[in-house]
């Protein structure tokens, strides 16, 4: 038996009101339609799924296309029935075909898995994945052939369900196993004779049924993981769930998170036992933290890797940055993409850092730029120092060699290499570099006047008008 599966992704969604098409929304930090197929690539091997791509076509596959899928082009959508008779000259190599709904993002691999066992032990022609939920508004109805049969005689759209049939809790997930003989052999039988003028996938149903075919349904385990996403409103409920089971993945291997229901991670996200992630952080992308760190409120880190015993405090900006173990960062630090905080290393309050590398132990404590900068270890970067590495063309390196101490207020006009063990003085605007060892200072003369101060207090009594009394 060859199984294939079939991600139906190329409509618009209309009811999100939104310029970009629904399946690139983003819930728990990735598309949509991304986690669709992380789930369907548990199941099968990426190049046995075959997504339907229409609307910005271009865009959902770009999208993808790293997760090594095949696509099919559904030049204009006229339904998911339509949707699925672009798929058959590219789902010939299998005998078994599950689809699944783009937009449908918190499916299990598990239940997949389940929906294909129980279609190929019936000897089905279609299995439609259901849910039992309280609240079925907007879904297609199951109508099984009576009270608790496995066998279905028809789905029927919201919109077209008869009055008595309004109460009718078991939904269509948009889920289904097909025999592939069965689907393609009937699938011409499909009209657009309904409210939208489209094919419907569901009436495959009734048409395979009329035509003595197996068709039946099996209920989901967990019926919120059948939830589909059609207005933004939806969708920030399952983004809601997936950052809740984050959250609740990452405390049962011992990450402590304060508010978890403040907090924002994304899906992709690992973090150490022993570590705190206070409300209102937000760790995204492929962000990795290690063991007994704490990040602080408001900090927001995306794409970082920071190693056990890091601190980040309140506030701080961190893209693409790898900060080594026992670093302290913030509060109110910037870290711009390409940054890498050495060991034990110190950034503190408003830094800004941009490809910058600090050494070990090194610190910048205070209201600094640090920009293409290569720090060596046991570097001390005094208040206010700026590297000035842009001429308003080119970008230039700065290199500060080991244990050199850079007084505040200091300008490093790159390129340019300060020598290890070197002193800048404060107040230095240095354009030239700087041997090892040396004290450099490029700043005006300290000139002294004795007295001045004095003198012109004096000067100032003397020359004002002398008062008679008369005109006060
Ligand atoms: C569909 C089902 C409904 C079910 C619900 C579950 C139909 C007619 N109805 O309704 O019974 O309860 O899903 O979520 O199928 N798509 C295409 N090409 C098209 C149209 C749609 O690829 O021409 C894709 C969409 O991008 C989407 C999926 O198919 O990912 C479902 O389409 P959607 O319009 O959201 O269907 P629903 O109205 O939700
Ligand atoms: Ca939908």
């Amino acid at each position: 038996m060859r199984l294939g599966i079939v991600i139906m992704a190329a409509g618009k969604g209309t009811r999100l009101k939104s310029k970009r098409a629904k399946v690139l929304h983003e819930i728990g930090g990735r598309p949509l339609v991304q986690h669709v197929i992380v789930s369907a690539a548990q199941v099968v091997p990426p190049q046995d799924i075959l997504v339907i791509v229409g609307h910005q076509a271009d865009a959902v596959q770009a999208a993808v296309r790293d997760t090594g899928v095949r696509f099919a082009l559904q030049q204009e959508q006229h339904g998911t029935g339509h949707a699925i008779q672009t798929a058959e000259p590219g789902t010939r190599d299998y005998d078994e075909l599950i689809v699944l709904s783009g937009d449908v993002p918190l499916l299990r691999p598990e239940t997949i898995a389940a929906l294909r066992d129980f279609h190929l032990q019936e000897q089905a022609a279609m299995t439609i994945l259901t849910a039992e939920t309280a609240n079925p508004f907007g879904y297609g109805r199951v109508l099984r052939k009576s009270p608790g049969a496995l066998e279905v005689d028809a789905i029927v759209e919201q919109k077209a369900l008869q009055h008595d049939q309004e109460n009718l809790h078991e939904i269509n997930s948009g889920i289904y196993a097909f025999r592939r003989d069965a689907l393609f052999k009937y699938i011409g039988q499909l009209n657009a004779d309904n409210l939208h003028k489209e094919l419907y996938l569901t009436d495959m149903a009734a048409i395979l049924h009329n035509a003595h075919e197996r068709v039946l349904a099996i209920k989901a385990a967990q019926p919120e993981e059948v939830l589909g996403a059609n207005t933004i409103a939806e969708m920030m409920k399952l983004d809601r769930e997936l950052r809740m089971a984050t959250a609740d993945r990452l405390m049962a291997g011992g990450v402590t998170i304060l508010m978890p229901e403040t907090v924002m991670i994304d899906a992709t996200v690992e973090v150490g036992p022993d570590t705190v992630i206070e409300p209102f952080a937000q760790l995204l992308g492929k962000t990795r933290v290690g063991s007994d760190c704490r990040i602080r409120s408001y900090s927001v880190l995306e794409n970082t890797l920071v190693g056990d015993h890091v601190h980040i405090l309140q506030s701080c900006v961190i893209e693409d940055a790898l900060i080594d173990k026992g670093a302290r960062v913030g509060p109110f630090a910037h870290l711009r993409p390409g940054c890498h905080i050495g060991e034990d290393a110190h950034i503190g309050n408003f830094v800004e850092a941009k490809k910058t590398s600090l050494g070990k132990g090194s610190k910048a404590n205070h209201l600094t730029y640090l920009g293409d900068a290569d720090i060596g270890s046991g570097v001390n970067i005094g208040a206010g120092t700026i590297t000035c590495n842009y001429d308003g063309v080119s970008k230039y390196k700065t290199v500060i060699g080991d244990k050199v101490f850079i007084g505040s207020d200091s300008a490093l006009v790159a390129p340019i290499v300060i020598g290890e063990g070197a002193y800048i003085g404060a107040g230095s605007t240095i354009t030239h570099d700087v041997p090892a060892d040396a004290l450099a200072i490029a700043r005006g003369q300290q000139v002294i006047k004795e007295g001045w101060a004095k003198n012109r207090r004096a000067q100032r009594e003397a020359r004002k008008p002398q008062s008679t009394g008369k005109n006060q």
